[in-house]
C-alpha cells in the first residue's frame, strides 16, 4: 500500500465506570489527509480524541481495551512515553486556550517546557508556526502583546500554531470552530487544508457541512458505535447504512 495507515484502531472499547462510550471500534486513518469523525452529541467523539491523546489517563473512571497503533506501535504500550506521545499528537480544543501571556510566549510555551531556551531557535520556530496558520502577517509587529487581546478566531489559530511549534505528526481538533464566526471558521478550515500535506489531521467537525467541506475521509459515530467510515464523498452521496443516511439528511440529531 502506498499510503499506509498513520493510525490504526483495533477493537477499541472505552468505559467510564459501567458506561461504555466506545464500542469495539476498528478504524484506519491514513497520513496526510483530513479525517472527520462526526455524530450527534454523546456519540463518543470527544472520548475518541481523549483515547488518542491519552488524556483519559488522568481520569480514574476511564478504562480502555484494545489498541491504538501509531505507525504500527500501540500508544498504550508500557514503554511509550506520554510526553513524547503528546508532542507527536497535538490537540486543539473547542474553546481557544490562549494563555495569559504574550503572543510570542504562547507559541513558544511547549518548546520552553521541553527545554528549548535559545532565543534564536525559539524565534525561528515561532515564526514558522505562525506562518503555517497565516497568523504571521497579522501579528508580526505585536508579538509581545497579550494573546488574549486577539480575536477568538486569531486565538484559535494561535493555539494551532502552539501545537505546530512542537513539530507534531498528527493534529487532533475537537470542534475547533464551534465558538467562532463563519469567516474565522473558514480561515481555520483553509489553514487545515494547507497543513494536511505535512500532517495527519483528525477533526470532530462542528457540523456535517464542515465535514463535507474539509475532510477526505469521514466516519459517522452514533452512541459509541462507528456506523461506517470511508471516503467523504462516498459517505455523503452513497452511505452504506440507513442510519448514516438519516443523520446526513437531517432526519435526526
Ligand atoms: N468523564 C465522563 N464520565 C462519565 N461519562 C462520560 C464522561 N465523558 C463523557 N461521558 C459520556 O460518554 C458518552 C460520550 O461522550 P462524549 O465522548 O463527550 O461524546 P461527544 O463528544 O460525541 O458528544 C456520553 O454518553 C457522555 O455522557
Ligand atoms: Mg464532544
Amino acid at each position: 500500500m502506498s499510503n499506509p495507515s498513520k493510525i490504526s484502531i483495533r477493537n477499541l472499547n472505552f468505559y467510564y465506570r459501567d458506561k461504555q462510550a466506545i464500542k469495539n471500534l476498528n478504524l484506519d486513518i491514513p497520513a496526510n489527509k483530513i479525517f472527520a469523525l462526526f455524530g450527534p452529541a454523546g456519540s463518543g467523539t470527544t472520548t475518541f480524541l481523549r483515547a488518542l491523546t491519552r488524556l483519559s489517563d488522568l481520569d480514574p473512571s476511564a478504562r480502555i481495551e484494545g489498541e491504538i497503533l501509531l505507525d504500527g506501535k500501540n500508544i498504550y504500550d508500557a514503554d511509550v512515553s506520554v510526553t513524547d506521545l503528546r508532542r507527536k499528537i497535538g490537540i486543539v480544543f473547542e474553546e481557544p486556550t490562549a494563555l495569559p501571556m504574550s503572543i510570542f510566549d504562547n507559541v513558544a510555551y511547549g518548546l520552553r517546557i521541553s527545554g528549548i531556551n535559545d532565543m534564536k531557535i525559539l524565534k525561528g520556530k515561532v515564526e514558522e508556526a505562525l506562518r503555517l496558520t497565516t497568523l504571521w502577517e497579522e501579528v508580526k509587529d505585536r508579538l509581545s502583546l497579550p494573546a488574549l487581546r486577539l480575536s477568538g478566531g486569531q486565538q484559535q489559530r494561535l493555539c494551532i500554531a502552539r501545537t505546530l511549534a512542537m513539530s507534531p505528526e498528527v493534529i487532533v481538533l475537537d470542534r475547533p470552530t464551534a465558538a467562532l464566526d463563519p469567516i474565522s471558521s473558514l480561515k481555520i478550515e483553509d489553514t487545515l487544508e494547507s497543513l494536511k500535506s505535512q500532517f495527519t489531521i483528525i477533526i470532530v467537525p462542528h457540523s456535517i457541512q464542515q465535514a463535507g467541506r474539509i475532510s477526505d475521509r469521514a466516519g459517522f459515530m452514533l452512541m459509541g458505535d462507528l456506523i461506517e467510515a470511508g471516503p467523504t464523498a462516498e459517505l455523503f452521496t452513497n452511505p452504506k447504512d440507513q442510519k448514516t443516511s438519516d443523520y446526513i439528511t437531517g432526519r435526526f440529531g
